[in-house]
């Protein structure tokens, strides 16, 4: 965070101080978690469906908090007043960045249905390894979370990456108002919040308006590998890089393997060079993720042989994503529970068949959001599952049941290689039942199903007591 006076929120909120001395500074973070509130933060009082950050003014004057960004005044901490806090967090983040922007700082932005928070992830590591980089853990993609990231930038930070998620037209746009991107990726078109989108080509709308906001000067990184994306050249100003398995594409990744954790190693072309590549992550789909890593990297100046080396050493970051461990008793529990959509649920199925293993077991929960389509998908997705070679496909609560239907529908016998359970906790009685050394078991779902609960609590199962 930079230094800001109390005045200078009050000037780039557009809101009025109440009770504090103008010019008294923030120096520490912006939060809006009262509980992390350290001495010198500017504490953000947001209501939200549960609870109102209003009610936490005093314990945040109490943590050291110098002032409140709220919608009304409080006796307890000096408030810059605002109609709405989260839009004013946004107005206080653009001014910040504009700042930033204009004493060097160079801003990468991703976006795509599925990947953003694992490609961020590589490409925060591979810019650590040439400057300051602000990328936090995590998804803080929407907003309220990509005005915290900016605002966590500071006068020292060479590169700020940000995650761009959009439920809708316009909301990338706006995000792009708060941190215009010198850089912008674009990974995927796929069926994530389908149901909300309609189309897959207003996602395709929606996703693009991220190389709209590019300058002239900037860089779009686009997947040649995806049509619609690759499609959404002609909407920017900015020199276009494509990044691919194709022989067109500018950052490409030939000779594709995977070793026997399956993780990939392949060799990275780009400009003119070519480096050895292997990937700490697991899953083929990182080759794509890491790719377009690399390309904004050496659109942001590194050279070729820095950013291999980088991707290579780049480990996990955020939790709940392609997280395996290994109990004691020779089980395998591949937490990929974080989200789900129908490509990433096979993403994950391949990264499954790709570990070494007696047995593949996937549990699986319901893919939310997917509108009309929905039992299809669930129906197609557990005959995928079935005929990629999964031994037993366990699907978990009754809107997963076309999972198991379409698993026993493409040759799994009914009751016992394709299970319908009803919840977590009856998928853990059986997992405590079926599971045997030398399996490796895959748990998945959308965020809403909380299978990661399981996930850990099958991993827990095998340590010895
Ligand atoms: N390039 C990819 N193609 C398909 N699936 C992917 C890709 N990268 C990651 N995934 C899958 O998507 C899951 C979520 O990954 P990640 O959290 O990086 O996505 P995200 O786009 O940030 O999601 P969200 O919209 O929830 O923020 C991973 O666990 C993995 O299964
Ligand atoms: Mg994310």
């Amino acid at each position: 965070m930079i230094r800001l006076t109390l005045a200078e929120v009050a000037g780039l909120t557009g809101g009025t101080l109440t009770g504090g001395d103008p010019a008294t500074a923030v120096t520490g973070a912006v939060t809006l978690d009262s509980r992390t509130v350290a001495p010198a933060d500017l504490f953000v009082a947001v209501a939200g469906e549960r609870v109102d950050g209003h009610d936490f003014l005093a314990a945040a004057a109490a943590a050291g908090a110098v002032a409140a960004l709220g919608s009304r005044p409080d006796p307890a901490l000096p408030c810059v007043v605002v109609d709405d806090p989260v839009a004013a967090l946004g107005r206080l983040a653009a001014g910040v960045h504009a700042r930033l922007s204009a004493a060097g700082l160079t801003t990468l932005a991703l976006t795509g249905s599925s990947g953003k928070t694992s490609t961020k992830d590589l490409l925060g590591q591979v810019l650590a390894a040439a400057g300051e980089t602000v990328s936090p853990p995590g998804s803080y993609n929407n907003d309220i979370g990509l005005p915290l990231t900016v605002l966590s930038a500071g006068d020292t930070t060479r590169y700020l990456v940000l995650e761009m998620g959009a439920r809708g037209v316009g909301h990338i746009a706006r995000l792009c108002a708060v941190a215009r991107p010198d850089i912008g990726v674009v990974l995927n078109v796929g069926s994530a919040h389908l149901g909300e989108f309609g189309s897959a080509e207003v996602i395709a709308q929606a996703k693009g308006e991220l190389v709209e906001a590019l300058p002239e000067g900037g860089t779009a990184v686009l997947n040649a590998d995806d049509p619609r994306v690759l499609g959404m050249a002609p909407r920017t100003r900015a020199r276009v890089v494509t990044t691919g398995r194709s022989p067109d594409a500018d950052v490409r990744a030939v000779d594709v393997t995977l070793d026997d954790s399956a993780r990939g190693r392949f060799t990275l072309v780009a400009g003119g060079e070519e480096h050895p590549v292997a990937l700490q992550v697991v899953g083929e789909h990182q080759v794509a993720n890491a790719l377009s890593a690399a390309a904004a990297a050496l659109a942001a100046g590194l050279a070729p042989a820095d950013v291999a080396a980088a991707l290579s050493t780049a480990g996990p970051r955020s939790r709940w994503r392609m997280e395996v461990g290994r109990r004691a008793d020779g089980v395998t529990v591949v937490n990929d529970a974080y989200n789900a959509n129908p490509e990433s649920m096979r993403a994950a199925l391949a990264a499954l068949v790709g570990l070494p293993a007696t047995r593949r077991i996937a549990v699986l929960g319901a893919m939310a959001e997917l509108g009309p389509g929905a039992t299809a998908e669930h129906e197609r997705l557990g005959r995928d599952a079935a005929a990629a070679g999964i031994d037993l496909v366990v699907a978990v609560g009754p809107d997963a049941v076309g999972i198991a239907d379409g698993a026993a529908a493409a040759g799994r016998r009914p009751g016992e290689e394709s299970v319908l359970v009803p919840d977590r906790a009856a998928a853990r009685q059986l997992m405590s039942e079926v599971l045997r050394p030398g399996d490796v078991v895959l748990v998945k779902a959308s965020r809403s199903y909380g299978l990661e609960l399981l996930a850990a609590d099958l991993l827990e199962e095998g340590v010895p007591r």
